[in-house]
């Protein structure tokens, strides 16, 4: 836990580049049965409008950034989409998640998109929880929506109407 927490302090928000997809790949591998490769995360920017952040610290002795998280997401024509969120499991429930989500409503509102969407695993229970805790609503089931089998549920919420100044300084870093 101290680790975390050193690493936490310099925590550093940034967009996604070339130079992090191994590392998110990684986090893929360590999250999903059924993850991305490398490839298939290059292969969803070249949709024109999708965007990537990750959040990065410094770790003792290694002086490549550490990925400690990273979100995926579209921008659509009145809302924006969140394809993957995932953190690599040494930086769970430090608030990562939430981090990230809270600066996509920062840009959202930038944006004029009204609203922000998600499918998630009926069965993922931890993603579900932390999307209800940042205000998503379970709005309908995706029958066999997963290439498994398994159903999705689709939530989303309205965005804020304003985000307090300070938030979005610290947010925009
Ligand atoms: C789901 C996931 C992204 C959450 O990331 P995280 O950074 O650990 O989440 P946060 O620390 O921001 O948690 C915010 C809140 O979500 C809920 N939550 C997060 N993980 C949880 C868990 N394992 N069990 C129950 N609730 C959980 C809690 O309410 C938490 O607040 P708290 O820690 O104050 O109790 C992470 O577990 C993950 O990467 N999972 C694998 C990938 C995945 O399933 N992604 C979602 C795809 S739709």
């Amino acid at each position: 836990m101290e680790k975390s927490q050193k690493s936490f302090s310099s925590l550093r928000l940034s967009r996604l580049r070339a130079e992090h997809l191994a590392q998110v790949a990684e986090i893929e591998r360590l999250s999903y049965a059924d993850a991305w490769s490398e490839e298939d995360i290059a292969a969803f920017f070249d949709w024109g409008s999708c965007f990537g952040y990750v959040l990065t610290c410094r770790e003792d002795d290694n002086p490549v950034e550490t990925v400690a998280a990273f979100l995926l997401f579209e921008v659509t024509q009145g809302r924006i989409h969140i394809a993957d969120v995932a953190v690599h499991p040494r930086f769970r429930r430090l608030g990562l998640a939430n981090r990230l989500i809270e600066r996509l409503f920062v840009l959202g509102r930038r944006l004029g998109k009204k609203r922000v969407s998600l499918e998630v695993r009926q069965s993922n229970s931890p993603a579900i929880e932390c999307y209800l805790r940042l205000g998503f609503r379970r709005q309908r089931i995706k029958k066999n929506y997963y290439p498994d089998g398994e159903d999705g549920v689709y939530m989303s919420r309205y965005l804020p109407e304003r985000v307090e100044d300070g938030e979005a300084a610290a947010l925009s870093q």
